[in-house]
């Protein structure tokens, strides 16, 4: 069974990947709204996978006989200053998460809660992939620059992701 405290923190975790995904959401939103269809299905890919992140920790909970407790999601930011701004704040926000997976990952060492350790080790992985994949973007997105015509190449290739 989990500790009151993993409990606590695991639950925490399950309202930081749906903030995740509620964050990617309204980015999708944004570059809808600049017509960069490629970027938009870009994130709303990225909506779907955090709500995954989401539910393989509530999966987790029960399996392990604990309860889970759904928080409020706050709200997201709506706007950002470019399609650069915006991937700064994706790698940003990933860097968080990834601290806060390993938080995570102390407290069940701490604990000798083995079973949880071997469930974050997925997590750890995943978060090396996520700030890869940022840190990508934010580069593309420096190379473009003011070039409208790059931002239309580059969004271009984005539509791709998941086919
Ligand atoms: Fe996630
Ligand atoms: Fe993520």
């Amino acid at each position: 069974m989990l500790s009151q405290t993993m409990q606590a923190a695991l639950n925490e975790q399950i309202n930081n990947e749906y903030y995740s995904a509620y964050l990617y959401l309204s980015m999708s939103a944004y570059f809808e709204a600049l017509n960069l269809p490629g970027s938009a299905k870009w994130m709303r890919a990225q909506y779907d996978e955090e709500r995954t992140h989401a539910l393989k920790l509530f999966d987790y909970v029960n399996d392990r006989d604990g309860r889970v407790s759904l928080k409020q999601i706050a709200a997201p930011q709506m706007e950002w200053n470019s399609p650069l701004s915006a991937w700064e704040n994706v790698l940003e926000h990933e860097r968080g998460v990834t601290a806060s997976i390993h938080n995570l990952y102390a407290l069940a060492v701490k604990e000798n809660d083995y079973a949880t350790q071997t469930l974050l080790t997925w997590f750890i992985t995943e978060q090396v992939e996520e700030e890869k994949n940022a840190n990508l973007m934010v580069e593309r997105m420096r190379q473009a620059g003011t070039q409208p015509a790059t931002m239309l190449l580059f969004d271009g290739h984005f539509t791709k992701r998941g086919e």
